[in-house]
């Protein structure tokens, strides 16, 4: 019979098969070096891991990305990298992951989550264009590909602002 999936808190067991989904997932180093780089510099809020049995099929990560407007600081997290397994994908592990870290980060009293990604795949788990809220990506994007989800009702801030991803971002 096969294993259920579970989705779980990262440990340091689980590191190198995290930057192998990430590397595999997306085809490229960048994404797992981002992880790594997160991890070492503290800039982790919560990091999860799918998995069916003892196999690690896919990784989540959550930074913190405050909302800067003319009135301070905002309390925002960052939905990134999300990477499933090539041979896994299109069976749900992926929105697990999201559906997973949403619930702990509400749980956990955060407020605002931001995600920059395709444009088709976020609107299921009620993200919608930052723009909505005056919120923007520090750098250029396309509109519908930047988006956030409110935790509660009224938590993103008032007048907006630019989110601030942290520095280990620059560069991937
Ligand atoms: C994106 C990703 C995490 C989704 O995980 P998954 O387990 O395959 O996703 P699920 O099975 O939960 O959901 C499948 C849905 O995601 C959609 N999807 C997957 N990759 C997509 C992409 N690149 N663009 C748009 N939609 C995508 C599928 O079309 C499918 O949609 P449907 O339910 O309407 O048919 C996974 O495909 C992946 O690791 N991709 C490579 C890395 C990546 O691009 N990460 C996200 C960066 S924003």
């Amino acid at each position: 019979m096969a294993a259920d999936l579970v989705i779980r808190p990262e440990t340091s067991g689980d590191i190198s098969a995290v930057r192998r989904i990430n590397e595999r997932a997306f085809g490229r180093p960048g994404e797992a070096g981002l992880v790594d780089s997160l991890r070492d510099h503290d800039g982790i809020i919560l990091s999860l891991v799918a998995t069916y049995g003892v196999e690690i099929v896919g990784h989540i990560l959550f930074s913190p990305a405050p909302v800067v407007g003319e009135r301070g600081e905002a309390d925002a997290v960052a939905l990134a990298p999300v990477a499933v397994l090539p041979e896994h994908q299109g069976a749900g592990v992926g929105s697990a992951l999201i559906f997973r870290g949403i619930q702990m980060l509400r749980e956990a009293g955060h407020g605002l989550v931001v995600v920059l990604g395709h444009r088709g795949y976020y609107p299921r788990f009620g993200f919608v264009p930052a723009s909505r809220y005056g919120i923007r990506c520090p750098f250029e994007v396309p509109e519908e590909a930047f988006r956030v989800l409110e935790l509660y009702e009224g938590a993103a801030p008032d007048g907006g602002g630019v989110v601030r991803y942290r520095r280990e971002f620059e560069g991937v």
